[in-house]
């Protein structure tokens, strides 16, 4: 469903439960996107805001599903603009909102920058929202940054994976069982975005054991299919 004609930006539930937001931008040659997810619930969640200058975007788009100013949780992968850049807009509209993330993010960036204090997740800690209920995986500088990490919705078996199998390219489907593994590596070996921690395959391991069903990548489509396999794809290039 596209929320905004001139922007081309859109929402679609993805799972049960769990919209994708998703603006093209222009930042790289060939196009990209910049998406968030919003799972609905008693404690709505959205996972990344977008950049500050989105914001009147991703909002329009979430008030297509519900009043922003139901917005209780705010999370965030790691501290970057497309991840956290429109944070105080949020919360300035929604004000049962607190952001949401790792305690190294909390500590470190969030308890600063954001104008309401943050809920911090330890790893493997799980926090409720109603129908749904996210468990958080401390998983430092994969693909980069110190405070990295990700949610994964038990519910419906959901990992939202930030930068993980990003595609370069302004129009995706909102979600896929095509191949999104060999877009991914074009656009990782174009743009090195990866840190490459000692840990990798140790931390993707990990994030395989939850046996996602539905990956919610940040930037492409999301993908459905054997999750597992695929981060274990990922761990075997990052390997060789
Ligand atoms: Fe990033
Ligand atoms: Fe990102």
């Amino acid at each position: 469903m596209i929320t905004n004609s001139a922007s081309g930006t859109s929402i679609d539930e993805i799972a049960d439960g769990i919209h994708r937001i998703s603006t093209p931008a222009t930042v790289v040659p060939g196009g990209f996107t910049f998406n968030q997810y919003l799972i609905l619930d008693d404690e709505p969640l959205l996972f990344h805001t977008g950049l500050r200058k989105l914001f009147p975007l991703v909002r329009e788009a979430i008030a297509a599903v519900m009043p922003v100013e139901r917005l209780r949780w705010i999370g965030l992968s790691h501290f970057e603009a497309d991840e956290c850049g429109a944070m105080n807009d949020f919360l300035a509209v929604a004000p049962r909102a607190q952001p949401l993330g790792s305690e190294t993010a909390i500590m470190v960036s969030i308890n600063d920058f954001a104008d309401r204090e943050g809920r911090p997740l330890a790893d493997g800690e799980t926090l409720e929202l109603g129908r749904h209920a996210v468990t958080w995986f401390d998983t430092p500088h994969l693909p980069h940054a110190w405070e990295t990490g990700y949610l994964f919705e038990r519910r419906t078996s959901t990992l939202l994976c930030g930068d993980l199998f990003t595609q370069f390219g302004a129009e995706h489907p909102p979600v896929t069982d095509g191949d999104i593994f060999g877009p991914s590596e074009g656009a990782r070996k174009g743009m090195d975005y990866y840190a490459h921690a000692p840990n990798t395959r140790g931390m993707l391991e990990r994030l395989a054991a939850t046996r996602p069903t539905t990956l919610a990548v940040m930037h492409g489509s999301a993908w459905r299919g054997d999750g597992a396999a695929l981060i274990r794809s990922l761990a075997d290039a990052l390997d060789a």
